[in-house]
């Protein structure tokens, strides 16, 4: 063993550690995309600590310098990776950072060493205080809990751009008009928009889901110590106001090894998931031949290298796709956490990956899914015809006979039996003369036809939440009010400082 320690432990060790366990057990390959809330959170540290008198204002600053430069570094590689590619991506330039900062310090064991290394490369001896009073376990509570934050916010963002997109494309409408379904079975007709805000209604829970999520989630572990509490007396507020947490954690063994905020996170995006992925599953099923309610825009398809007539919906696809990986994510998170003993445990390193990629994701598929949304192109046409053949207004024509007194269970039979006749004519209802009608029973009057057209069958239902025309204006009226209430809030001058 060298003289110069390069652990952060190495002092009660004599051996030193198979080659093979050091690198399988390293997390720097995959933590060093914590490297700014690191450098924050041990920010925040040092004035914590400056305050208790273990750093002089000077060294106080001469750290904060060193941690702000160790930051810059970082920017300044990502900064040069972006200019040097033409369109740069969030993920492959995220990738190429990442390998280079990790070829950078092959000796780094996590982020947490890698900092004390830069900084003690910054600022010389002086890091070594910095580790005074703290320890990983509570730095690595702190960082993941400050990435989830901003991931929470990036997804609130993107969410409000999808949401317009839906809101405009419901807009766009109007009155238009749509088979529903039930089983996959032509149900009743409702308005596109009607349709459309069924998507809106799932954001607007994962969005408070989100919101509800962050206020829990807004604490600051540091001065938790290892397990224990911190062993110098800190005021903690003073890193938690750093930090732009609400307050600081309450108890040191559970803020150490609670990963519930990361569970909570996983667990909204994999809801989040399962509505996008229904949404995506809904336009790659309605963009068939067989369905013909849209065309694909081309910017956002792919052709086949074999078939040369084919426009594939590989985005809808791929959306499907990795809404499993948000679920997987947050399974993942679940089973690690299950079982372990308080308080930090080594397995918990095992949930930052689910975490990133959880953050990836979403944050892959809010990059393209308003831009998509907004480019639809419905045909109108094919799903007003689809509206009006395969018996939609049956239920308008039960309906019809309760208004003229007959039970529903007698008009549903009575009806069911005309749709029965009908079939066996092939045709629609409303091509049924007044006598065919008559021999099913004597309520049919001459506002039947009226009673079962396409507007009359919208406009029955005409209850809170229903798909009648002036209930779903209601509906989007309300919708863009609070959408606009969303973005506000998320930009109101409080909002600012608890995003900085
Ligand atoms: N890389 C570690 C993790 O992600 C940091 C905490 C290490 N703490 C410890 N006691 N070994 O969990």
């Amino acid at each position: 063993m060298s003289n110069e320690p390069t652990k952060m432990w190495s002092g009660r060790f004599r051996e030193p550690l198979d080659r093979t366990f050091e690198q399988w057990q390293r997390s720097f390959p995959f933590d060093w995309r914590l490297l700014p809330q690191e450098v924050a959170a041990s920010s925040a540290h040092a004035r914590m600590i400056a305050a208790a008198g273990v750093l002089t204002p000077t060294e106080l600053e001469t750290t904060l310098r060193g941690l702000a430069a160790v930051g810059t570094r970082a920017e300044a590689w990502s900064h040069r990776i972006s200019v040097s590619s033409p369109e740069p991506d969030y993920i492959t330039s995220t990738q190429q950072i990442g390998a280079a900062l990790v070829a950078s310090s092959p000796q780094a064991e996590d982020i947490h060493h890698f900092v004390e290394l830069e900084l003690t490369r910054e600022i010389g001896t002086l890091a070594l205080k910095l580790h005074t009073g703290r320890s990983r376990n509570e730095q690595i509570a702190t960082d993941m809990r400050l990435f989830v934050r901003d991931s929470i916010d990036a997804t609130l963002y993107g969410l409000e751009q999808w949401l317009s997109a839906l809101i405009f494309l419901a807009e766009e409408a109007g009155r238009a008009v749509m088979p529903s379904y039930t089983h996959l079975q032509r149900a009743e007709p409702v308005l596109v928009a009607h349709w459309l805000l069924a998507y809106v209604s799932m954001m607007e829970r994962d969005y408070s889901r989100l919101v509800d999520a962050r206020v829990r989630m807004n604490l600051c572990p540091l001065g938790s110590g290892a397990v224990a509490g911190a062993t110098l007396a800190l005021d903690r507020t003073i890193a938690a106001r750093a930090l732009n947490f609400d307050a600081p954690t309450p108890n040191s063994m559970d803020a150490t090894s609670d990963r519930d905020f990361a569970v909570e996170f996983t667990q909204v995006l994999s809801t989040l998931g399962l509505h996008i992925s229904r949404f995506a599953e809904e336009l790659t099923l309605y963009s068939t031949a067989e369905f013909g309610f849209l065309d694909l825009p081309e910017r956002f398809s792919t052709g086949s290298s074999a078939m040369p007539q084919k426009k594939n919906p590989d985005l809808t696809e791929l959306i499907r796709g990795k809404c499993g990986r948000l679920a997987g994510a947050a399974a993942t998170l679940g089973i690690i956490v299950k079982g372990l003993p308080l308080a930090y445990n080594k397995d918990l390193q095992e949930g930052q990956e689910p975490v990133f990629d959880a953050a990836d994701t979403i944050a892959g598929i809010l990059s393209v899914l308003p831009a998509f949304t907004v480019s639809l192109k419905f045909r109108f046409d094919v799903m007003d015809r689809a509206a009006q053949s395969g018996y939609l207004n049956a239920m308008a024509a039960a309906t019809y006979l309760t208004h003229k007194g007959v039970p529903f269970r007698k008009a549903h039979e009575i009806i069911g039996n005309v749709v029965r006749f009908a079939l066996e004519r092939r045709v629609e209802l409303d091509a049924l003369s007044p006598q065919d009608l008559q021999q099913f029973g004597s309520e049919f009057g001459p506002d039947f036809h009226e009673a079962i057209s396409l507007q009359a069958t919208i406009d029955c239902h005409d209850v809170v939440g229903g798909t009648a025309t002036t209930r779903v204006q209601q509906a989007l009226a309300t919708a863009q009010e609070r959408a606009k209430q969303h973005t506000a809030a998320r930009h109101s001058p409080a909002a600012e400082v608890a995003n900085a």
